[in-house]
């Protein structure tokens, strides 16, 4: 057998040689484990075609158990205690406080080895009756042991004695099979377009489906953590009977992002330190803004109207018309409510939205230029402060808050507006979770919704809630380029566990 030469190999060269191989005599001439030279049958028989055959037979072998492999080492307890007499004998008791001694002597009395004087001066003592004595049970299990021939009554015997034990051993008696050759062809894995062009297809032979075999893992597709904090908000809104407001504008415009919402022109919000203002195309065409509509929101800039003042400036459309990175959701908001006041009669309802917003804020561990809202709107007849607080509750019940509290606050959206505290058990003080308030009249008469209906809004950041569930600290850990990708293969999925 030459070296480094694959087990199977071997056996196909010397089947071409031989009629038979018979596995455990193989293995013991050639060195080989037989274990291994199992393995190699196996895998030439799982080979599509019949290199070989093999038949499997057993044999049942001696071994020698534990106390079997003493009596090799030290020799059998009778003979120990055979050599433990000397000439001139020793007394019984003596020779029995040797270990094993009750086996020992009466094995040694039945082959004769030794007597007893019974009727001795000093006590029952005990004498050799042979000068010399053969272990012939050692040599006996050193002759199981090699392998070589033992009568098979002695056999018994050293079974009954517990010092063999058989020992069911599987081989294999392999010969040549139909398709035997000493070059295998291994079976294909892929069938590929060259061998489809080529027509080698043909001669191959291919690998068998394992349609048992389980697939690899997947290493892809594994939500980030807000993507999975998101998906439990808005099982909330859903459950809360909300319908979702779509999102997927992030270029909006002044018009929409602002002056809809009664924000004035020269508002700080609206300069260049906290939008992003796109430069190409830098302005949405004027026709693309409700004519009718962008009348009643400059004149409501401008001189109000419907109980109010308004700011008395001159509104320009050439603001409202700057192309921006939307800076909140409640221009969606903004948007959707303008929808729904074109319809022919109002129906109230319940909306939320969960996206991206962009700021231009100085970025520090809490704060990114982009973040994502979380807003609620619910639009009905004759809706009060009460209704606001009321479903406040309920929302962030669902959430595993139950203590909130409200702080008058200012949009100029919203009016009233309050802020949302919730209490923080970990912390021990009240925190800021989230903004709210009732759409201004300034806002929603000039798109046509009817006086007597009224809108309550709330909104919060989804990083927050996120980076608290998680243990996050540094919001650079959570979005943008510093994530570390198995942080979202291996986070959990969202629980917001009620406290
Ligand atoms: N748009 C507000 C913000 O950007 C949140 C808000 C939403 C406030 C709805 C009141 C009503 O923070």
């Amino acid at each position: 057998i030459s070296e480094g030469m694959s087990l199977d190999q071997v056996i196909l060269n010397t089947l071409s040689e031989q009629k038979e191989i018979d596995s455990l005599i193989f293995a013991s001439e050639n060195g080989l484990d037989h274990q291994k030279l199992v393995g190699a049958i196996k895998s030439l028989l799982s080979l599509p075609k019949e290199y070989i055959k093999a038949e499997q037979k057993q044999i049942s072998v001696w071994e020698l158990t534990d106390e079997g492999k003493s009596f090799v080492a030290n020799g059998s307890y009778e003979f120990v205690l055979y050599s433990a007499v000397t000439k001139d004998g020793i007394l019984q008791k003596e020779l029995m406080k040797m270990p094993n001694a009750k086996i020992g002597f009466s094995k040694a009395m039945t082959l004769g080895w030794l007597v007893i004087d019974k009727k001795h001066e000093d006590g029952p003592t005990v004498f050799r009756k042979v000068d010399d004595a053969t272990d012939v049970v050692k040599t006996m299990l050193e002759d199981i042991n090699t392998q070589k021939k033992v009568d098979e009554k002695k056999i018994q015997d050293l079974k009954k004695r517990k010092l063999i034990t058989p020992v069911v051993t599987k081989f294999y008696l392999v010969t040549k099979g139909t398709s035997f050759n000493t070059q295998i062809e291994r079976p294909e894995a892929d069938l590929t377009a060259d061998m489809l062009q080529d027509g080698s297809w043909k001669e191959k032979s291919f690998k068998e489906y394992n349609f048992k075999a389980k697939g690899a893992p997947i290493t892809s597709g594994y939500l980030h953590p807000l993507l999975k904090v998101r998906t439990e908000y808005r099982r909330i809104f859903l459950d809360m009977g909300f319908s979702e407001m779509p999102t997927n504008k992030f270029v909006e415009n002044g018009f929409w992002n602002f002056d809809a919402l009664f924000q004035p022109q020269q508002h700080p919000a609206r300069d260049a330190h906290d939008t992003f203002f796109i430069s190409n195309p830098e302005m949405t065409d004027a026709s693309k803004l409700p004519a009718d509509y962008l009348e009643k929101v400059k004149s409501t800039h401008e001189n109000g109207g419907y109980g109010s003042t308004g700011y008395n400036y001159d509104w320009k459309i050439s603001e409202a018309q700057k192309n921006i990175l939307r800076t909140h959701t409640t221009a969606v908001s903004a948007r959707m409510l303008y929808k729904l006041a074109q319809q022919e009669e109002f129906r109230p309802v319940k909306m939320f939205s969960i996206d991206r917003v962009f700021r231009n804020e100085t970025l520090d561990a809490t704060h990114l230029a982009e973040f994502h809202q979380i807003e609620g709107l619910v639009a009905d007849r004759n809706l009060t402060l009460g209704h606001l607080i009321g479903i406040l509750y309920a929302f962030f019940k669902k959430l595993g808050i139950e203590k909130l509290k409200f702080k008058p606050a200012y949009n100029p959206y919203t009016e009233p507006s309050m802020e949302i505290f919730s209490y923080h058990p970990g912390l021990k003080k009240w925190v800021e979770i989230g903004n709210s308030g009732m759409f201004r009249p300034e806002m929603l008469l000039p798109m046509g919704i009817p006086k007597d209906v009224n809108v309550i809004a709330w909104g919060l950041s989804l990083e927050r809630p996120t980076m608290i569930k998680y243990g996050i600290n540094n919001i650079r850990e959570l979005i943008g380029h510093k994530v570390n990708l198995n942080m979202v293969q291996e986070n959990p999925i969202c629980r917001l566990n009620k406290v």
